[in-house]
């Protein structure tokens, strides 16, 4: 079933509840659709599914936002993401700033915080405008039907986030095929090529770290990799396991969730030509749309926090040790915050959207993230003399970061 196609009965809160773990909810639509019938009904939501761990699954923005203000309250350990009870030994041995709490997750924040500093970033603008417009140059030599995920949406975030890490360039196409393997697991045309193993995405990425890392030890260079070797925390440096788990996550979380914001940011403007023309009049309106985009993608569909006492949030007691999916994709949909939040509005302001999380986990990359999107559509934007979809879109299944699959589309690039 396609998006456009999706049954539009009402849902009662017990289907919807069971569309919270379906990977294939999201691609299909039904994952909105549910969101909204929980938003309305039950927004503290008890979901128990056989293949999960229950959880209270919090769909209203004001929710989660308390939720994300108390990291005294909910902790990241020892379940930070929706995952099936199968992966729950890999996934609570996983260090990596997103499973980490404070005082340990402030300590190594620290280490990259500074590479992601307006200041430190402002040097990368260039760099990052002459690849955009490296990839909007190929659309423009372009004059049939393609598939802008594959071949634009997914490249060009890459090449920024792998030359700051210092992945040379013959290397990239295999961070790409082990983050859609890692991300997408869920997706049957994004299971790892080489085994059914869905550890072997992580582990292939371990390997191949372990040895960017032995190349910075020995000789450093002024990549993210080189400043992450030699960091120190508590005057030690950094263990080996966690080295790789941050350059997992920075590598991984650095591309595909700016590639599903510049693919599902392009489709909302082709199925919403009054504000392409409104981006064309007003490019001035770019770092709004930008925004939008975000908030209309939330590519990052949910985290999840851990209680470390009884407590309450939205009239629901959550006990000692319960978790809390935290549905950002739902929040950014809540009309208690948004005005017709089902519109997409190039011009929204404010736009209050948690697309990047909020508090002691916001994300690292949000900086870099936007830089990405508004060069591109600074670019693309002004040269855009036609767009049309060129078959039908197809979204991936997902329990965790989603996006586009495949966009076909035709483009006019001048
Ligand atoms: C954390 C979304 C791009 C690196 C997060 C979180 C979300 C998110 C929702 C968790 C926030 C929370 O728990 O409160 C997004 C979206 C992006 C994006 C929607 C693109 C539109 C990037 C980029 C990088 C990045 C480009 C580059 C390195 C990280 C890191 C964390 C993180 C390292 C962990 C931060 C922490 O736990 O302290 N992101 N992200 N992200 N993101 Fe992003």
């Amino acid at each position: 079933m396609s998006r456009d196609t999706v049954d539009n009965r009402s849902m009662t809160t017990a289907e919807a509840r069971s569309v919270l773990v379906d990977p294939m909810a999201y691609a299909d639509g039904r994952l909105e659709q549910a969101c909204a019938v929980l938003r309305r009904d039950a927004p503290v939501s008890w979901v128990e599914a056989e293949e999960f761990l229950p959880f209270h699954a919090l769909t209203k923005h004001e929710d989660i936002l308390e939720v994300e203000r108390r990291p005294d309250l909910f902790q990241a350990r020892p379940r930070y993401k929706l995952y099936r009870r199968r992966d729950e030994e890999r996934f609570t041995a996983a260090r990596s700033l997103v499973s980490m709490d404070p005082p340990e997750h402030t300590e190594y924040r620290a280490v990259a915080a500074p590479w992601f500093h307006p200041r430190n970033l402002r040097n990368f603008e260039e760099t990052v405008r002459a690849r955009a417009l490296v990839a909007v140059d190929s659309m423009a030599r372009r004059d049939t039907a393609y598939d802008f995920v594959s071949e634009i949406a997914m490249l060009y975030p890459l090449d920024v986030i792998c030359s700051m890490v210092g992945i040379p360039e013959a290397d990239r196409g295999l961070i790409l095929r082990l983050t859609l393997e890692n991300f997408g697991s869920e997706d049957p045309d994004f299971r790892p090529l080489t085994t059914t193993d869905d550890r072997a995405a992580v582990m292939d990425f371990a390997h191949y770290f372990l040895k960017v890392i032995e190349d910075r030890k020995a000789a450093p260079t002024d990549d993210i990799t080189s400043l992450l070797v030699h960091a120190k925390v508590k005057d030690e440096p950094l263990p080996l396991q966690d080295l790789i788990g941050y350059l997992v996550i920075i590598s991984t979380a650095g591309h595909d969730t700016t590639a599903a914001t510049i693919a599902g940011g392009l489709r909302a403007l082709v199925e919403h030509p009054d504000q392409l023309r409104r981006l064309q009049t007003e490019p001035g309106l770019i770092p709004t749309a930008v925004e939008e985009m975000i908030r209309w993608v939330t590519p990052v569909k949910s985290f999840m926090r851990v209680a470390t006492k009884d407590t309450e949030i939205g009239g629901q007691t959550i006990a000692e040790g319960e978790a809390v999916l935290l549905l950002y994709a739902s929040a950014n949909r809540d009309d208690d915050v948004f005005g017709d939040p089902d519109r997409f509005d190039v011009g929204r302001t404010p736009n209050r959207h948690l697309a990047f999380g909020h508090g002691t986990h916001f994300c690292l990359g949000a900086r870099l993230a936007r830089l990405e999107a508004r060069m591109f559509f600074s670019e693309l934007i002004p040269r855009l003399r036609h767009a049309e979809l060129a078959g039908e879109p197809e979204l991936i299944q997902t329990l965790f970061v989603g996006g586009h699959k495949r966009l076909p589309v035709h483009l006019d690039v001048a």
